[in-house]
């Protein structure tokens, strides 16, 4: 994300966009992150009629008002849209994710695809729609807001700085229950486990790389789980997925180590740098307050002055994230966060948890693909 924000109609060049989907998240956090993005929002498909046209009306952009449809086939063929944006939710009866065949019909109406995590409900569906992707020469991007965050972002800089030394561990608390395994091959009774391993299992992958093998331990009053995990960069992590936490309880917190130096993200917004080089003298210092050039940093957003890096559209990564697909599209060039590659991660993880007992160790297969 560049540092100054652009506006919509600042733009002398945005793509010509659908949107299939008028529901209560994108009313929320994706059409207005459009506010902020080369981005020309031409029709507007949801299955309810009166929401499509709703959000045509107020959603449509600089040049006027976008079309409604209900039926997105019929979207896709009148309007030839560049890129379509899916936020749709799950199949009441299977538990399947609505947008993996959706977007499987749009990138075969030649249109570039932004959908809502989750992508899919297995590696399988994922590794199709990477097929179909190859196939028609368009790219999918996967909403993984949270590694658009100027916090993971700039924990992202950190790790790779010389001075942090070698990651050797990561731990990410995230809260979700872990249903029961007998449920578990149910995508019903797994939808709000798939719905939100998205988030950690993002910040995990995106910073760490592929998890190699995987063992946890399960609380069955609530469903709490806390895992270890190695990664193939030989560093190691640990996943606690907390359930029973108060309604009014931060969610997230974060720690990455490296060597004589560490970085936390509390809530979100508020990033702790433990710089390397401090020297302490045990049982002799005098004072905790260290030099200058060794002190901690912290950085977290003010909340008086009405800017963009204090609203959530951008601390918490939607307008970075719409901004990057628009792009990419834009420049022809594919996305570099937010792939499918990135997804199908993620998705292993998810069918590890969906095949592995408590107390065992699973393996994560990486088949040849
Ligand atoms: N990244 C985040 O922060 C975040 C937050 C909340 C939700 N989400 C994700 O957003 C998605 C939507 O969640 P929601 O709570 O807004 O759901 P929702 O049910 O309010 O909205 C979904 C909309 O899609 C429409 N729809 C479904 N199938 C359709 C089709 N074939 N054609 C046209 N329209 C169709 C529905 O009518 C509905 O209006 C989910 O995937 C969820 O995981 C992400």
């Amino acid at each position: 994300m560049p540092d100054r924000v652009t506006y919509q109609f600042e733009y002398d060049e945005r793509v010509r966009c659908a949107f299939i989907g008028a529901g209560e998240h994108s009313y929320r956090n994706v059409y207005p992150a459009f506010q902020y993005a080369p981005v020309e929002l031409a029709a507007v498909c949801d299955v309810r009629r009166e929401r499509a046209a709703a959000y045509a009306r107020m959603f449509g952009g600089p040049s006027g008002r976008a079309a409604p449809y209900t039926d997105h086939r019929e979207m896709l063929a009148k309007e030839k849209p560049a890129a379509v944006f899916i936020v749709t939710s799950y199949d009441q009866r299977t538990g399947r994710v609505q947008a993996t065949d959706l977007a499987l019909d749009c990138l075969r109406a030649g249109a570039h695809v932004w959908m809502e995590k989750p992508v899919a409900a297995s590696v399988a569906e994922v590794l199709r729609l990477r097929r179909v992707s190859a196939e028609t020469g368009r790219f999918v991007m996967a909403g993984l807001k949270k590694i658009f965050t100027p916090a993971v972002e700039k924990v992202a800089s950190i790790m790779a700085s010389e001075a942090f030394g070698p990651v050797s561990s990561i731990s990410v608390r995230y809260p979700q229950a872990l249903p029961p395994m007998e449920r578990r091959h149910d995508l019903k009774a797994m939808r709000w486990f798939l719905d939100h391993v998205y988030h950690p299992a993002a910040v995990l992958t995106h910073l760490m790389g592929p998890v190699e093998r995987l063992s946890y331990e399960w609380e069955p009053g609530g469903g709490s789980s806390v895992s270890t995990l190695r990664f193939a960069s030989g560093a190691i992590g640990s996943l606690h997925l907390v359930a029973g936490v108060a309604a009014t309880s931060p969610l997230e917190r974060l720690e990455v180590v490296g060597r004589g130096a560490n970085v936390i993200v509390d809530n979100g917004v508020r990033l702790t740098y433990y710089r390397p080089g401090a020297r302490r003298d045990y049982g002799r210092d005098a004072s905790f307050v260290v030099d200058d050039a060794v002190a901690p940093l912290v950085w977290e957003p003010e909340f008086s002055l009405g800017q963009l890096s204090n609203k959530n559209l951008f601390y918490l990564g939607y307008a970075p994230e719409v901004r990057h697909f628009c792009d990419s599209v834009l420049s022809g060039r594919p996305p570099v966060k937010g792939t499918l590659d990135d997804a199908l991660e993620i998705m292993r993880l998810f069918e590890a948890y969906r095949e592995t007992p408590p107390g065992s160790t699973a393996t994560i297969a990486r088949e040849s693909e």
